[in-house]
């Protein structure tokens, strides 16, 4: 798997200040957004971690020095993960961005020592499919009508972890 060079990319997890930058790649990425209200009640979920992709723009701490490009949400309940959302902004797109917080949801879940990712894919997101086949999450069903906004399936995806004993 190509992971290619993005040194000036920093994973973090987000934090309540990071809101409105989330929103707005949050807006961009999906026709039936999340509100911000979804989000900030998901910061306050002990099962739940938002990871952000973040560039540096200035070596200066603090707010305005570093924008946030990315993000990825995801559950861990018992011994498994699932994924709820991950999202890139359009102008990051294709440069392995998306690839860089799978691999650090998964070393988490690792950390974490769960046994199966699992997630659900809108059928028609190509992008979203290749992505987690690059991963090899397999589909193991189809929830017929699942997003109520488009009826649309939902494909259902897991990936066995290996664990330690
Ligand atoms: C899906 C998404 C997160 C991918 O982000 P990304 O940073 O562009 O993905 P990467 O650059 O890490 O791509 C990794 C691999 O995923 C697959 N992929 C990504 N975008 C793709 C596209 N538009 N078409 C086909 N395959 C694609 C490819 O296999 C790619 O590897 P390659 O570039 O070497 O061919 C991004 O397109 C996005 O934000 N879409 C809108 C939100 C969404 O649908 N999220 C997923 C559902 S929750």
């Amino acid at each position: 798997m190509a992971v290619r060079a993005r040194a000036r990319l920093e994973i973090r997890k987000m934090r309540p200040d990071d809101l409105e930058e989330v929103m707005v790649i949050e807006r961009e990425a999906f026709r039936h957004p999340w509100s911000l209200e979804l989000f900030r009640r998901e910061l306050e979920h002990d099962w739940s971690t938002i990871l952000v992709g973040v560039e540096p723009l200035t070596s200066a701490p603090g707010k305005g020095s570093e924008r946030i490009v990315a993000f990825l949400i995801f559950w861990l309940v018992h011994d498994e993960v699932h994924i709820l959302n991950v999202a890139v902004a359009p102008e990051h797109r294709r440069k392995g961005i998306a690839r860089i917080l799978m691999a650090e949801c998964e070393k988490r879940a690792h950390q974490a020592n769960a046994a199966l990712m699992t997630l659900e894919v809108r059928r028609s997101n190509q992008a979203a499919l290749d992505l987690y086949r690059e991963f090899d999450y397999r589909a193991v069903g189809v929830r017929p009508n699942y997003y109520v906004d488009e009826g649309e399936d939902a494909i259902v995806m897991v990936k066995e972890l290996k664990r330690e004993s």
